[in-house]
């Protein structure tokens, strides 16, 4: 990537992590395609980015064909030249069951990895990188550290996280010589909304303050914290720079230390 603004796509864009890393990304210059289902806070993230259009937002629901199918004829209707794309897929829930029913499965699979891997399919059409040329595309795919080891509570997410590992190596192998790259960022415990509101009820259960769960949370952090999403937002943005013209295909730890395995 080199020269020129460069135009990013970002799903979940109005998520915590999402808001977050749209944030730091229209301060450093990219134009961005915001995506995610509730237009209401597309827009209103759009008009906070930056209020002359600058951006642009599509809806975009990943468990649907016909709503992708109309995301990728919306970029391409608009001549969207995408120079990055930060996926995050929707999460598994929580679970502690290894082995739920089959429907279950496909449910699964089909949300957290079919139709975001269709999005995915879409936005690199929009790609149109010339690595001679200095002119890379960079994929940044949101993952969790259940890509890494196992999670007894998210026995299921533990199955999808790797089903992305898997596919981002793959990818990574298969696009590298078109000067696309895919990367993995793998996040430990993410302070966004839905992230603190977990660590409140769990105070309240256990009648102490949010700060003295908080603590008692990571003290096998080594870092002794959990992330918060603006540091998810400026390592997103490395790997979109020119810090990873030299890499792809690499799952990196988010996790303030966390993951034991090498
Ligand atoms: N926070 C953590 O601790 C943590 C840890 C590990 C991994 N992660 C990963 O980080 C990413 C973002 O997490 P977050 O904490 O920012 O979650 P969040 O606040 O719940 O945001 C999720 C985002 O995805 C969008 N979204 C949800 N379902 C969608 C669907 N079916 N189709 C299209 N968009 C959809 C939401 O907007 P709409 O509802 O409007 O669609 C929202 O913008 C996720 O991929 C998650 O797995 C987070």
């Amino acid at each position: 990537m080199t020269g020129g603004t460069q135009t990013i796509l970002v799903t979940g864009a109005t998520g915590g992590i999402g808001t977050a890393v749209c944030r730091q990304l229209a301060r450093s210059g990219y134009l961005l395609v915001l995506a995610a289902r509730n237009e209401a806070k597309l827009k209103s993230l759009s008009d906070e980015l930056d209020g002359t259009d600058r951006h642009v937002w599509l809806p975009l629901e990943m468990t649907s064909d016909q709503s992708i199918r109309q995301f990728g004829e919306q970029l391409a209707a608009r001549h969207i030249t995408l120079d990055g794309v930060v996926l995050m897929p929707p999460q598994a829930h929580s679970t502690n069951d290894p082995m739920p029913g089959s429907e279950a499965w496909r449910v699964l699979f089909q949300n957290c990895f079919i139709g975001p891997l269709e999005v995915l399919k879409a936005a690199i059409e929009r790609m149109n990188p010339d690595p001679i040329g200095g002119r890379r595309a960079k994929i940044v795919i949101i993952s969790g550290i259940s890509s890494a080891q196992v999670l007894g509570h998210y026995a299921t997410s533990n199955v999808m996280r790797c089903a992305w590992i898997g596919e981002a190596k793959t990818l990574a192998f298969a696009l590298g010589s078109r000067g696309i790259h895919v990367n993995t960022l793998s996040l430990g415990g993410t302070l966004s909304p839905w992230y603190r509101e977990g660590i409140e009820r769990r105070a309240d259960a256990a009648g102490v303050t949010f700060e003295q769960r908080l603590a008692e949370e990571t003290t096998n952090v080594p870092l002794g914290k959990y992330g918060e999403p603006e540091e998810v937002a400026i390592a997103v943005e490395g790997l979109l720079s020119r810090f990873s013209d030299h890499m792809t295909g690499l799952n990196i730890m988010h996790d303030g230390g966390f993951t034991r395995s090498y």
